[in-house]
């Protein structure tokens, strides 16, 4: 199960809030695991991918601007991540969803398992103290 803890929180609402997201899309894919492998869970599917992609528009799209208001040193080498997540929903979208559903519910619970993981926790978190020294929580 994909769970917020607030020892996650970068210190900025905001972003927070935005990454919850993640966690909320991560246990709508669990559900799709969990159900009957018979079951059609396209539509399902689908709406996940296209709620990423919406994601990779609103929430980066918030953060690179404060990174960018504030020329934060590691603005290039964290923009270049978030177009890799664009790039890895626009890879799954292309594939054939419809008759490969659970393996491709199961790439994508992984990857966003590691985006968690290696991005939210790691990369997202060394921007709080850089925006709060900013004022900006
Ligand atoms: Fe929260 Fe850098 O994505």
């Amino acid at each position: 199960m994909f769970k917020w803890q607030d020892s996650f929180s970068s210190n900025v609402n905001v972003f927070d809030e935005q990454h919850k997201k993640l966690f909320s899309l991560g246990n709508r894919l669990l559900d799709v695991v969990h159900t009957s492998r018979d079951a059609d869970h396209y539509d399902d599917i689908i709406e996940v991918l296209d709620e990423l992609k919406a994601y990779t528009v609103y929430h980066f799209n918030a953060e690179e601007a404060l990174m960018e208001k504030y020329n934060y040193p590691k603005m290039m080498s964290h923009k270049m991540q978030h177009r890799k997540f664009l790039a890895k929903v626009e890879e799954l979208l292309s594939k054939d969803i419809n008759t490969n559903q659970i393996d491709i519910t199961l790439e994508l619970l992984t990857f966003l398992a590691d985006w968690i993981q290696n991005h939210i926790l790691d990369i997202d978190n060394q921007y709080g103290e850089f925006f709060n020294e900013q004022g900006e929580y």
